[in-house]
């Protein structure tokens, strides 16, 4: 196998897509743009859903990229071998060009011919069909034709071999997915019923090759989309260890200067009893930095609340190891040196990283000081030996204890913690909590509704209108969409007046009244530019970008979707605004039937 580092497999990977007319897109940021209902982007073909819905691409309808991926539903299982919340992620599409046929033969040239795998190493499962779609004798017979025998092909349900939506509704389909055969011995004890469905690590998954041909519905059901789609998926760090006989990827050269530097910090080694808290900590250092290089500081909702929670846990876990006093802005040094080639925002941002990780950890080691008298007090007043869920999620929420740190002081003291009586308090927070960061994140992909659609273009309109009020200074900082409201932020040294208020919401109102049309145009960055378009976001366009133009109102570049003419808008209306940081300020706004 060739033993390719992440920077060689990462231009391998687009080279050979390149070669087969596919048009290499920058990263996306990690922060969905256009979706608010997810926090994190979380697979390549993320960016890419309004064109696997059937947008043109201005790129054109075969498309590689290497997407920085975050998830974090499996956060608790980081510290073992493969886990990761941050990764990257390897993926080329068809957008209604190639299917089953070129998508397959290719997975398998790029394994076997570039990556040098030895094909009786691999072993691919296919989808069995159920009510929603047929089994997939298509794909299977592909494999055999490249001469993977049936004993190497399994056939699984939805649980397996079906991806997506991501979310609760939109694009999702059967898939493919390929395994190399470590040879190992099955770890779980299912003996010869071992298959690639088995967790034991016997058989990694590398790539997976989705077949994105259905819609999936608000009402459940699944409707062909109108493009025959290809989203495929390869997990950068996993792949890298596979070709270097690693099974954990911490092994691997993407986190040989994070483990080094961590060991030296700790003078422990990377074995036994350091493995899960090295792990942990590497993971959330590297999530964090790229968090922060995409925009993100730490603070108590949404992303900013993930971002805490990861730079607290690796704070904790570095003390863990026996790492006193400050530790994470020197790591977060180590993840910028890494990435850097690869991901220049690292180095743009490296002042900014340094300096906000140094705060937040200056701020977690004071709560935790507050924290551990309150605990002290706490223990003092008991009365049955055991510490409520009420005092222990006390903690968490008012000094950023968590749960399982609570545990351990306890443990320390044989008290025991009401674990149970904390998760309680803990879910009904959430509930009420109207961040709710992680339940949004369970939410899904944006569903494009008319309702998203509408304040969409109703945003670029106020983006104008304050734009004529205020004046030219005024840039867009972040924006976000509901099926009921849109929330717009944006560069404003001092609140606005009431008849400023009133100026703009006027003006949104008359252009919606004109009724204009939505136009969208595709051309060069630098065109799009030089014709007075407004490009805000810190994303890295492409080669060509859509501009969305609003009669001669508002003219940006986006992604869509849009309305056709603002006549369907209804009546525009600001309910609030609010100041969100220094030169920051917010308008809510809504559009009343
Ligand atoms: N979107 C697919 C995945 O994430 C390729 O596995």
């Amino acid at each position: 196998m060739k033993q390719l580092t992440g920077q060689e497999l990462r231009r391998a990977y687009i080279e050979f897509f390149k070669a087969r007319g596919h048009a290499e897109l920058g990263s996306a940021p990690l922060i969905p743009e256009h979706d608010p209902t997810v926090l994190f982007t979380t697979a390549g073909m993320h960016p890419l859903v309004p064109f696997l819905a059937g947008q043109p691409h201005p790129q054109g309808r075969r498309l590689t990229s290497v997407q920085k991926c975050l998830r974090t539903d499996d956060i608790d299982e980081v510290g073992d071998t493969t886990h990761l919340t941050f990764f990257e992620m390897l993926g080329n599409w068809s957008l209604g060009d190639y299917f089953k046929k070129e998508a397959i033969t290719w997975s398998y040239e790029f394994l076997t011919q570039v990556l040098g795998i030895p094909a009786e190493r691999l072993h691919v499962s296919c989808f069995a069909g159920d009510a929603d779609a047929p089994r997939d004798e298509e794909s299977a017979a592909i494999w055999e034709s490249l001469g993977i025998p049936r004993e190497r092909i399994y056939f699984f349900g939805k649980k397996q071999n079906w991806w997506g939506p991501a979310g609760q509704t939109g694009p999702c389909g059967p898939d493919t997915e390929m395994f190399y055969f470590t040879g190992e011995p099955c770890g779980e004890g299912r003996g010869e019923d071992c298959d690639p469905s088995c967790d034991c690590g016997r058989y990694v998954e590398v790539w997976n090759d989705v077949f994105m041909q259905y819609n999936k519905t608000a009402a459940g059901t699944y409707e062909p989309l109108a493009q025959r789609n290809v989203d495929t998926g390869m997990g950068l760090e996993r792949t890298v260890a596979v070709l270097h006989g690693y099974d954990d990827v911490f092994r691997t050269e993407l986190f040989a200067s994070i483990m080094e530097r961590l060991q030296a910090l700790s003078g422990r080694a990377y074995e036994g009893e350091s493995l899960r808290a090295m792990r942990i900590v590497a993971d959330h250092i590297r999530a964090s930095t790229f968090l922060m290089a995409d925009g993100v500081l730490p603070s108590n909702v949404e992303q900013g609340y993930i971002l805490r929670r990861l730079l607290r846990r690796a704070m904790r876990y570095a003390r863990m190891l026996g790492i006193e006093g400050s530790v994470l802005p020197d790591l977060a040094m180590v993840v910028v040196q890494h990435y850097a080639l690869a991901y220049p925002e690292l180095a743009e941002k490296r002042e900014l990283i340094a300096h906000e990780i140094a705060l937040e950890e200056g701020r977690f080691l004071q709560a935790l000081q507050r924290g551990e008298r309150e605990f002290e007090r706490l223990v003092a007043r008991l009365q049955e030996g055991q510490i409520s869920g009420r005092d222990a999620f006390y903690l968490y929420e008012t000094y950023g204890f968590p749960l399982e740190l609570t545990a351990e002081m306890a443990r320390e003291r044989g008290i025991a913690v009401d674990e149970a009586g904390f998760q309680e308090a803990y879910a009904r927070h959430q509930q009420m909590s109207r961040a709710g960061a992680e339940l949004k994140f369970a939410g899904g992909l944006a569903d494009h509704s008319e309702a998203t659609t509408r304040l969409h273009t109703a945003t670029h309109l106020l983006h104008a209108a304050l734009r004529l009020v205020l004046g030219e200074h005024v840039r867009q900082a972040g924006s976000n969409i509901t099926v009921d409201r849109l929330r717009f932020d944006f560069a404003h040294p001092e609140k606005l007046t009431d008849e400023q208020l009133q100026r703009v919401e006027d003006l949104v109102n008359e252009a919606i009244a004109a009724d204009y049309p939505v136009c969208v145009d595709q051309m060069s960055l630098e065109e799009a530019q030089a014709s007075g378009a407004l490009a805000f976001f810190g994303e890295r366009y492409g080669d060509r970008v859509n501009v969305y133009s609003i009669g001669e109102f508002s003219k940006e570049v986006c992604g869509g979707p849009h309305v056709e003419h603002t006549g369907q808008l209804g009546h525009f209306k600001i309910q609030k605004q609010e100041a969100v940081g220094r030169g920051l300020r917010r308008i809510r706004a809504v559009l009343e039937a």
